[in-house]
């Protein structure tokens, strides 16, 4: 089967039919469930085969020596590598003498349902043994939203001819051994072998308990698990444990249709400090809960979170199909790693899978908080909370580097920089001013100024201290922040990144006025009026390099007048270019890897006039290959406001789709969460032309072509708000709350209970499409029309990260 024939086009799930074994781990991630607490990749029931087996605990990582052939000052000595941990999915089944192994036999039906509103993976099989058996399979996994130790499976074989003798193996494995040898790809994951050490065990009855700890970052994994049976008289059931396995076996005779059941019910626990005792008690008691909430508690529990989250952040579309399956793919895999991540953090490929080490980077704070803001402002709270307490190592940090304040991680999974590469790493010290904004959003969005004094001001203050240390007035009198990169990785080390300038300027100037409104804390913080005035100083003489002779923003100073890559002699398969060319050549050549400039006019679109806009975004289109996957959202974003409508769908499509279509080629080591969250990001802020930069939300929406009509919802400071647009008119309707001011098109518009505001649409110009580098055109979105089974369109493959 190939890959984008695989899933169905289906408004509200992903379905596959068949199975395609060697597209299995893609499979595995499109299909993972989560709760951002636990993650399970979409594996068959029965263990095997897989593409990569994959159970996180979100922050359960080991460490490991991160090897320099030349060390230096300030590099980290070691890195936090996501570990594949007890697996509590396998259910395996003997069929008289056959493993039900679907590699061998006859495989009549397989069709797996990944359902949006249910959050439920079901899945159907048919097999006939090696031996001529026939068994039909069901089984349907979920990893609860609101008992969030808990994942839990509903395992049914009925006997289609017999009789048979069937065994259901219950497991729980440690240690499983993964697929792998040396990765050439430095984006996918460290295999650590043998992570975990026994610690403890035991099984009776229909339960089974394993203990084990990681062998150098010291945490304690426990896993739980107990069932519930029912099938013919007189089945059998045994338990057992080893050190890496806990299993309990249920055995019995099916005659033709008859069925055995088995409900599992898994529970993980894991922490650093507390005891042995403690943390297999703490599994036990999730259990007890589970068992006592029962299968169909557990369900009905998940359809009832679910159908709120869908009532209030629904994004609708009308007119193609596939992308209102993929816009609501990405939005339940958003939700799914942000849900109950609970002071951790949001991983880049939530608990997908193990790329990038399982470790977070800006993209959580610069993706995917910004579409949890106005959805799931508690998961938002939750992952600040997270960054704050990370404070100490990143004020440790700091002071290694010779600066004030906070530094934060470029990449980590407890707090500490474990990145090995300075230049894309450490010196992306945007990821601070990424923070703060994230921070002041989230206050903006919801009035939360509990969390601003308890948090966001000492996110801000420390932040902006860095900030403050780490550029310096020149002799005009000009803000200078020298030697950073900025969001682009193919520049690195230059001087005045506007991006970061930009976000710098934001954070001193939200930094002053946070503890202008909380001056006890902020004295309590060491604050005083001159450190408030250095900031707003430093605010207001922010230098932001201009080109005049191109009447272009550089990205960085002297950016324009770097050579030009040479597009036309860069073959197809040499993308993406890091894998093939050295950095030192990116660096010093006109080529851009993501959305950098183009980010900046999106999150300071205050910052420059239309013209420059218009100006800015065609000089980066001819340059920019999009060989991160982070890029086209943003890409979408500004030719929306420039009038590029299909353009802007196109990217649209193109960030949407990249992990149903495997775009990247690389789905297989977990979703793209910034991109699926940008995808988001370019219908609301696209489309929608929602900002939310200034002190009230302002929209100027567009719809291309391809689309009838768009709708969303979002919560604001206890109001919800629905916006609705098509080609004639947007309308505003407020679903709960008292009333909200915001800006239509530059106008104020307020907005009441009961009284929808409707605006015409502006009809824009329509300017010449932009040109891109060649062979590196997005895709042309097609105008889709009605339901469909599968694009048809061979997706191109982008070959991104
Ligand atoms: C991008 C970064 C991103 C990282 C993790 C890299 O390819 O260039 O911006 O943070 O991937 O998604």
């Amino acid at each position: 089967m190939s890959p984008q024939t695989t899933f169905t086009v289906d408004p509200w799930g992903i379905a596959e039919h068949g199975l395609d074994l060697g597209g299995q781990a893609r499979a595995e991630s499109v299909f993972a469930l989560s709760n951002g607490h636990i993650g399970l990749r979409g594996n068959l029931d029965e263990g095997e085969p897989h593409g990569l087996p994959g159970t996180y605990l979100n922050g359960v990582f080991e460490l490991r020596p991160l090897p320099y052939a030349e060390g230096g000052y300030g590099y980290p000595e070691s890195g936090q590598s996501v570990i594949n941990v007890t697996n509590g999915k396998i259910i395996r089944l003997l069929v008289d003498d056959e493993p039900f192994d679907l590699r061998y036999g006859e495989l009549r039906h397989h069709q797996r349902r990944l359902d949006f509103r249910e959050g439920l993976l079901r899945r159907d099989a048919e097999w006939t043994s090696p031996a001529g058996r026939t068994v039909k399979v069901s089984s349907t996994r979920l990893v609860s939203l609101t008992q969030r130790a808990i994942a839990a499976v509903d395992y049914r074989v009925t006997a289609v001819d017999g009789p048979i003798r069937v065994v259901l193996q219950s497991e729980l494995v440690a240690n499983e051994q993964l697929p792998g040898g040396a990765e050439a790809d430095p984006r996918a994951a460290a295999v650590l072998e043998a992570p975990l050490v026994a610690e403890a065990r035991m099984a009776a009855g229909t339960k089974a308990v394993l203990v084990h700890r990681t062998r150098y970052s010291g945490q304690r994994v426990a896993v739980g698990m107990d069932h519930l049976i029912e099938g013919p008289e007189g089945f059998h059931v045994t338990a057992e444990c080893a050190e890496d396995q806990g299993r309990v076996s249920v055995t019995t005779v099916l005659h033709p249709g008859e069925e055995l059941r088995l409900t599992k019910f898994t529970a993980y626990g894991w922490s650093a400090t507390r005891s042995l005792p403690a943390v297999r008690d703490q599994v036990e008691a999730a259990l007890t809960a589970a068992r006592y909430t029962g299968w169909n508690g557990l369900v009905a529990e998940q359809r009832e979170f679910l159908k709120d989250f869908w009532e209030t952040s629904d994004i609708q579309i009308d007119g193609d199909v596939e992308l209102q399956q993929a816009v609501r793919f990405a939005l339940f895999h958003v939700l799914q790693a942000g849900a109950r991540s609970e002071e951790r953090a949001i991983p880049a490929k939530g608990l997908t899978g193990p790329g990038y080490d399982g470790h977070s980077f800006w993209d959580t704070e610069t993706f995917v908080l910004p579409v949890l803001t106005y959805c799931l402002p508690d998961a938002v709270k939750q992952a600040l909370r997270w960054r704050h307490t990370t404070l100490p190592l990143a004020r440790e940090r700091a002071a290694q580097l010779g600066l004030a304040g906070a530094v934060f991680p470029w990449r980590t999974i407890r707090g500490e920089e474990c990145s090995g590469y300075w230049p894309a790493g450490t010196a992306a010290f945007h990821i601070g001013a990424d923070i703060a904004v994230a921070a002041v959003r989230y206050v903006r969005a919801t009035g939360d100024v509990e969390f601003e004094k308890a948090y966001g001001l000492e996110l801000l203050v420390e932040t902006a201290r860095m900030w403050r240390s780490l550029g310096h007035h020149d002799a005009a009198g000009r803000f200078r922040i020298e030697g950073v990169t900025g969001p682009d990785e193919y520049s690195a080390v230059a001087d005045n990144n506007v991006f970061t300038n930009l976000m710098a300027q934001t954070n001193l100037r939200a930094a002053a006025e946070a503890a202008a409104r909380h001056q006890t804390v902020a004295a309590a913080l060491g604050v005083d009026t001159e450190e408030t005035a250095a900031w707003r100083d430093a605010a207001r003489a922010m230098y932001i390099p201009y080109d005049e002779k191109l009447g272009v923003h550089p990205q960085a100073d002297g950016f324009t007048d770097h050579q030009l890559w040479d597009f036309d002699a860069t073959p197809p398969e040499k993308y993406p270019l890091l894998l093939h060319y050295p950095y030192f050549d990116l660096y010093r050549k006109q080529v851009v890897k993501q959305a950098d400039l183009v980010l900046a006019m999106q999150v300071r679109g205050d910052a420059f006039t239309d013209e420059q806009k218009a100006r800015n975004f065609a000089y980066y289109e001819r340059l920019t290959v999009r060989d991160s996957s982070l890029s086209a959202c943003t890409q979408a974003v500004i030719a929306a406001e420039v009038g590029q409508l299909d353009l802007a769908y196109d990217y649209t499509a193109e960030a949407a789709l990249m992990d149903l279509h495997d775009l990247g080629g690389n789905t297989k080591d977990g979703l793209h969460m910034a991109s699926l969250a940008g995808a988001c990001l370019a219908l609301v802020a696209g489309f929608g032309g929602l900002r939310d930069h200034g002190d009230q939300l302002s929209f100027r929406p567009r719809l291309p072509a391809g689309l009838r009509r768009l709708a969303f919802a979002m919560k604001i400071r206890g109001t919800l708000l629905h916006v609705e647009i098509t080609h004639t008119r947007t309308t505003y309707t407020l679903r709960r709350g008292s009333s909200l001011n915001l800006l239509h098109e530059g106008e104020p518009l307020r907005v009441e209970p009961g009284r929808p505001a409707s605006r015409p649409m502006a009809v824009p110009e329509t300017p010449e499409r932009c040109l891109q580098p060649p062979g590196r055109e997005p895709a042309r979105r097609q105008q889709q029309s009605g339901p469909a089974v599968g694009s048809g369109a061979e997706p191109p493959h982008l070959a991104a990260e």
